[in-house]
């Protein structure tokens, strides 16, 4: 079997309803449905009820979500009232972790709790600059992947979608190099042959992917496929992105 990409657009806090709901459907007529590749937004939490009705040709994930079910959790948003409305649920994303200060564990608690919820969890890791420039990155990677594994059954890593996102890279302008992306991915694959034997992994490469350098990322061969922040905000730069992917899927 070929390989299967999956482009994913991480919205941020950026565009209301009205704005993802246009975007949406403005996006679904710019591509054809191609075996092997997967598109999905994940806009704020406030448009997802709006995205529901729309062409089921993109996917719609959550951007975070608290682990619990429910309870006196003021402003949280839980797995069960998620469940009804997307197939994704982003984790660990770099900003939520350096600004809203989450920890291993509190990612641990959400791949657990996403994965009960048939939620399939895009979980992020990556390095800082100083610790690529400190020889650091394999050993943050290896620490962040076991930590968020810890307790996951074997089974269920296997709908774990991982998202290679080296921090120094995310909203700079300077991506990894294809090469680069490629050595992480590749050592990721080889992580998670020990860590979920047997488990199918796909991962995602983030940070500054644009319609330029997004054609050689997806070429790698462990690459399949690219989670984009600012470039995922117009449709040009976004569904020429997808373009790239299905032409190199025609090859
Ligand atoms: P960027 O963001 O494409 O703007 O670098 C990527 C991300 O944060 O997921």
């Amino acid at each position: 079997m070929g390989k299967e990409y999956l482009i994913a657009g991480n919205w941020k806090m950026y565009k209301n309803a009205a704005e993802s709901r246009a975007f949406v459907s403005d996006l679904a007529g710019t591509f054809t449905q191609v075996p092997g590749l997967a598109v999905a937004v994940f806009p704020p939490f406030t448009a997802l009820a709006g995205l529901r009705s729309l062409d089921g040709k993109i996917k719609i994930g959550a951007q975070n979500m608290f682990y619990e079910e429910k309870g006196a959790f003021t402003g949280e948003i839980s797995p069960l009232m998620l469940q009804e409305l997307v197939d994704y649920v982003l984790i660990g994303h770099s900003e939520r972790r350096e600004i809203f200060k989450e920890s291993d564990e509190d990612v641990n608690k959400k791949i657990r709790m996403a994965l009960q919820f048939n939620l399939l969890p895009v979980l992020c890791v990556g390095e800082t600059l100083q610790e690529r420039e400190t020889g650091k990155t394999r050993a943050k990677i290896e620490r962040q992947l076991e930590k968020a594994l810890h307790g996951v059954a074997s089974r269920d890593s296997g709908k774990i979608i991982i998202a290679y996102e080296p921090i120094w890279a995310i909203g700079t302008g300077l991506n990894a190099t294809p090469k680069q992306a490629q050595e992480v991915h590749h050592f990721i694959k080889g992580l998670w042959r020990e860590l979920a034997p047997g488990q199918n992994l796909q991962i995602l490469y983030g940070g500054s992917v644009k319609p330029e350098n997004s054609l050689e990322l997806l070429a790698q061969e462990d690459v399949a496929g690219v989670l984009v922040g600012g470039a995922s905000l117009k449709i040009e730069s976004f569904s020429a992105i997808i373009q790239n992917c299905v032409q190199l899927l025609k090859q």
